[in-house]
């Protein structure tokens, strides 16, 4: 996790790297620092998000026209000024910030120790100006003590270093960790993710994995590990920086929930390339999604989809589980990957494994991200920048495209049809947010959620409970409507909150009764079901529906009632949805 950014600029360079690092606070937000080069090395750092900070030691007001910052999600240490980035060597003349993890750090700091290096941080970042300074003070230039460190490294790094010895230049360097370069006429950039410069460029160049780059005003040089230079692609991207913005919405969340129809809309005209992807599939008799959190919410659904309505044996592996499952995979299993930044560890070590024996496909938000240059095949899922932690549009733009490579894979004409009808319907459930802030103030203080589902929305339920325990803080347990009668019942107490999604269909009656038990125990019940179900008129708390909808297609609906509680009961607690304790946007650890 954590965000780096570097610029080295024809002008004052540290107002323009802490706009583009507030750009990656969705990355981390435990601490934030700055490093710029004049005739020395100045930094400025200090614990908390960038406007605590800022508004404390006024991060700005440092000089210099080439300068690196970091916001910081811990992993070493915990989150204080001392382990903010970035890091210097012991005399002060090399400043780097890193984002990945070295797991070989306890080894190269007891024998940096050894040769008498004083460290200042917790950090396993810090043994990296080290090993820079120890091997300039032997003779070599920049570059290749940032090579010979680079080599040494076991892990994953993204990273960015200073030195006032070679005052003209950045050296960045890449392996697991996401970094990009952004190329201009007034300077160049490097940074974790485009966002973080669209306000100074649209042109970018993608780094693979063990490359190493030097980053001046007027020139780029990307190389290897050996400083054989490289020919890169300059890629120009489409985003608009508003596109990054909050425009007028309180939080960031609630920008994304409200342009979920615009998205499923965008998403569902990806149809025809999603059919050339499905015509390409070799023979295949078995379905591997793989994915963690929303991503793995959104690939259960497309188990129920896959197995209900085409019945190819499908099933779901969490990313950082996934290593025990390898030996099971053939040329005959299609492994689908399912990540809204494509950066995600777990996400890329699974792939990494499943491409020696299958096939794969990515379906993924983010442009050039790590994942869509590993997969055979590429899905992306037009939901456009999502910025705030929990994922909210994304989470429907996946959706859209599982049912969309449902419907093409079982060549399902009226799946395809109903799904046309969805954007219009999602635009009538924003409409109610009032009433989901009147439910979300009435539970505010609640100590434990239910949610409950079947079939197709039992993902449904889990993906409920996991906004609300993102975002609010209460715990939040998702189940399938018929296991609680094997145990969780007894936690049923009176007034304790159970969502019900119940639409018309199949298995209706099942989860009616199901709800009735729960009822029964006192329970206080929240219900999504349709607007002609007379069953639901004693209930205070419902949400209601089309019942044009049916069980198949309301995953797609359903969730956006949950997303919408969770924030506004979020709201109510007064927590920062956008930026919620402990998380990251991007998880970039295993
Ligand atoms: C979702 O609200 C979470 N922030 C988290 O569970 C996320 O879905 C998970 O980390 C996977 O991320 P990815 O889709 O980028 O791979």
């Amino acid at each position: 996790m954590c965000g780096i950014v570097g610029c080295v600029l024809d002008k004052k360079a540290a107002p323009i790297i802490i706009d583009s690092i507030k750009k990656l606070e969705y990355r981390g937000y435990d601490s934030v620092g700055i490093a710029t080069v004049t005739d020395s090395i100045n930094v400025k750092k200090g614990s908390g998000k960038i406007k605590e900070v800022d508004d404390e030691i006024k991060l700005k007001d440092i000089d210099g026209n080439i300068g690196i910052a970091h916001v910081r999600w811990a992993t070493h240490g915990n989150p204080t000024k001392e382990n903010a980035h970035p890091h210097c060597d012991c005399k002060n003349k090399i400043s780097i910030v890193h984002n990945g993890i070295i797991e070989n750090y306890k080894e190269l700091r007891q024998e940096l120790l050894n040769e008498g290096h004083v460290f200042k941080s917790e950090t396993d970042t810090e043994v990296i100006p080290h090993l820079i300074e120890k091997y300039m003070d032997e003779g070599l230039d920049l570059l290749k003590s940032v090579q010979k460190t680079v080599k040494r490294l076991i892990g994953s790094y993204a990273l960015a270093v200073l030195s006032s010895d070679e005052p003209d230049r950045i050296i960045g360097a890449r392996n697991e960790s996401p970094l990009i370069v952004g190329v201009s006429d007034h300077g160049n950039y490097l940074a974790s993710d485009v966002p973080a410069i669209l306000n100074e460029t649209k042109k970018v160049i993608y780094l693979e994995d063990k490359e190493i780059i030097v980053l001046k005003k007027d020139d780029v040089t990307i190389m290897d590990l050996d400083l054989n230079v490289l020919e890169k692609k300059i890629t120009t991207i489409t985003w608009d920086p508003e596109m990054a913005e909050k425009g007028g919405y309180e939080h960031f969340m609630i920008k994304e929930i409200y342009e979920e129809p615009q998205v499923i809309k965008d998403t569902l005209s990806e149809a025809e390339k999603i059919k050339e992807i499905v015509s390409k599939f070799k023979n295949f008799n078995r379905i591997c999604f793989v994915a963690c959190g929303t991503s793995y919410h959104a690939s259960l659904i497309g188990e129920y989809l896959i197995e209900s309505q085409i019945g190819i044996p499908t099933e779901v592996i969490l990313a950082s589980e996934f290593e025990y499952f390898q030996k099971t995979l053939d040329k005959h299993t299609l492994v689908i990957f399912i990540t809204q930044s494509g950066e995600t560890a777990d996400t890329i070590k699974a792939l990494k494994i499943a491409k020696k024996k299958s096939e794969t496909l990515a379906i993924v938000n983010v442009v050039g991200s790590s994942i869509t240059r590993e997969a055979d095949h590429v899905i992306y899922t037009r939901a456009g920048p999502e910025i705030s932690v929990a994922a909210t549009k994304t989470y429907i733009s996946q959706l859209i495209c599982i049912y969309l490579l449902v419907a093409y894979l079982g060549e399902n004409e009226k799946l395809l049809d109903n799904l046309y009808k969805i954007s219009r319907l999602s635009e009538k459930i924003l409409s109610r947010e009032e009433q989901i802030r009147e439910i979300a103030k009435k539970y505010k203080f609640a100590r434990d959620f239910f949610y409950i589902g079947r079939g197709f929305n039992y993902p449904t339920a889990l993906e409920g409970a996991l906004k609300l325990k993102e975002i609010t803080y209460i715990h939040g347990e998702g189940y399938p409507a018929g296991e609680l009668k094997h145990g969780p019942l007894a936690l049923i107490e009176d007034n304790i909150p159970v969502v019900g999604i119940l639409p018309p269909g199949p298995s209706y009656r099942k989860t009616y009764n199901n709800l009735q038990e729960i009822k029964a125990r006192g329970a206080d019940m929240i219900i999504l079901g349709a607007n002609n179900d007379t069953h639901l008129d004693d209930i205070e708390d419902k949400l209601l529906f089309d019942p044009e909808i049916d069980e198949v297609l309301s995953p797609l609906l359903y969730i956006i009632d949950l997303q919408l509680l969770a924030y506004y009961i979020s709201i109510e607690k007064g927590i920062d949805p956008d930026k919620p304790k402990n998380l990251a946007k991007s998880v970039t650890v295993e």
